[in-house]
């Protein structure tokens, strides 16, 4: 359900296999809501694949006018087995960032050469795991790097790296996921950088194959990401003069914002992926550089309006003095954006797409036990007990930040196209949440 004003899914709140039939009902993937609720219960994450390859695609339509472009997953926006298999028949690389998600990434058998692995405090046990699998190690700190020289030393092992810097580069976005700025946590100073790149000349098994900065996330303009390759192009060529190095990958990071209401207007992932890739070109050329092979690395907006969580509404509360709580079956534990970043969601009555009387406002809240379990503060909604809520763009950064607070189990995720529906993470039972519980043997 995708207007023409729309130019990528990032660009639309629902997913584009989204309809309404003829019951008024929601569809996802073809496939009735409610039908959906029935055979896989709820709270239940839907991921359309439709959205999720049309994303990928246009990416690789706006790197299209560039020589050697390998896109990668940013894997922490969501990301299970068939995920994985997703992502590889789009031909994308993929970004982990824990032994965790390499340890999926490898079980679903994703080309390591297509692997990058990141993360600002990298076990020495997931440095071996990245050694031994062979796949390319982003180092955001020159104590990682000399773990890692003497690692691959005693292992006699070698890997490509690539150096993640600060790159000082301020994005208008949620504090919390702000990472290319002076005071970051992430990334070595460029101060640091010709030290860090002098003491990796010095052997010969971690060979640099160039640089990343990720700015940050849920960006709505391009600015910041014209002057992080503009400040790339300086650095290639400083290393190339300095070093005598030319690096042949650059990795400019993810971070493209989404849609998740309409007041949200982010760039088609076309246009950015085009303009960012034409200024690597102009810029590196106005340099004499060669075109490194480009990475772009986005997460939230290939997933991010791919997912919609469905809820059934539980009890409704209208208190004295006007205020309405609608509350649902899920909440913070399967989506904890809107209490970690304030984040806004829209909100319909999936088994009443179009309301029949008007709406009251209403609050959506969740089952757990914080009053700052709110999943959206104010919507206008035709409602009543027992109805079916859908939470649209909930693909990213839900079920990869969910938890099972109030030892509640996590929601079944499943993956629907042309009409099927199948689960792809199943829902956690109460056997589940007790399995890997111990009982201290002086306690029995
Ligand atoms: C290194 C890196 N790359 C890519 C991403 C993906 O960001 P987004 O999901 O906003 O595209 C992140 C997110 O934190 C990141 O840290």
């Amino acid at each position: 359900m995708i207007s023409n004003k729309i130019e990528s899914p990032n660009q639309s709140i629902m997913p584009i296999s989204a309809t309404i039939n003829d019951q008024n009902h929601l569809c996802l993937g073809g496939i009735d809501s409610s039908k959906l609720i029935e055979e896989f219960g709820s709270p239940l994450w839907v991921m359309c694949e439709e959205s999720i390859m049309q994303s990928a695609a246009a990416v690789k339509e706006g790197l299209s006018a560039y020589p050697n472009a390998l896109p990668c997953y940013a894997g922490k926006a969501f990301l299970c087995l068939a995920m994985v298999k997703l992502i590889e028949q789009s031909g994308f690389g993929l970004d982990v960032v824990s032994d965790g998600e390499l340890f999926t990434a490898l079980q679903a058998n994703f080309p390591t050469e297509r692997i990058f692995f990141h993360g600002n405090n990298k076990s020495d046990k997931e440095l071996a795991m990245a050694l031994s699998s062979g796949v390319k190690i982003v180092v955001d700190s020159s104590s990682e790097l000399e773990a890692l020289i003497s690692l691959a030393k005693s292992e006699s092992k070698n890997s490509e790296i690539l150096l993640r810097i600060i790159p000082g580069i301020e994005l208008d976005t949620h504090d919390h996921i702000k990472t290319g700025h002076d005071t970051s946590k992430f990334g070595i100073p460029l101060s640091e950088l010709d030290d860090v790149i002098a003491k990796i000349l010095q052997q010969d098994r971690v060979k640099l194959i160039g640089l990343h900065a990720h700015i940050g996330s849920q960006a709505m303009d391009l600015g910041p990401y014209l002057e992080s390759v503009d400040l790339f192009a300086d650095l290639y060529q400083n290393i190339q003069k300095k070093f005598n190095l030319t690096l042949p990958h650059l990795d400019v990071g993810g971070g493209l914002g989404i849609a998740y209401t309409s007041g949200d207007k982010p760039l088609s992932m076309q246009n950015w992926a085009r303009v960012v890739s034409e200024r690597v070109k102009s810029s590196f050329a106005s340099r004499d550089l060669p075109l490194p092979e480009l990475s772009v690395e986005p997460g939230r907006a290939i997933v991010g309006s791919a997912g919609v969580t469905l809820y059934k509404s539980g009890h409704l509360k209208q208190l004295p003095g006007g205020k309405n709580y609608l509350a649902v079956d899920g909440g913070m534990a399967d989506n904890p954006r809107p209490i970690t970043y304030q984040a806004q969601y829209t909100a319909a009555v999936a088994n009443r797409m179009k309301p029949e009387n008007p709406g009251k406002s209403w609050s959506i809240v969740g089952r757990y036990c914080e009053s700052g379990d709110i999943i959206v503060e104010e919507a206008t909604l035709d409602v009543r007990n027992g109805d079916l809520i859908a939470i649209f763009a909930t693909g990213a950064y839900n079920y990869s930040m969910s938890s099972n607070y109030n030892r509640t189990g996590r929601p079944a995720c499943v993956l629907v196209k042309n009409g099927q529906a199948e689960v792809i993470i199943e829902r956690e039972t109460c056997a589940d949440l007790v399995s890997h519980d111990r009982i201290a043997s002086w306690l029995k």
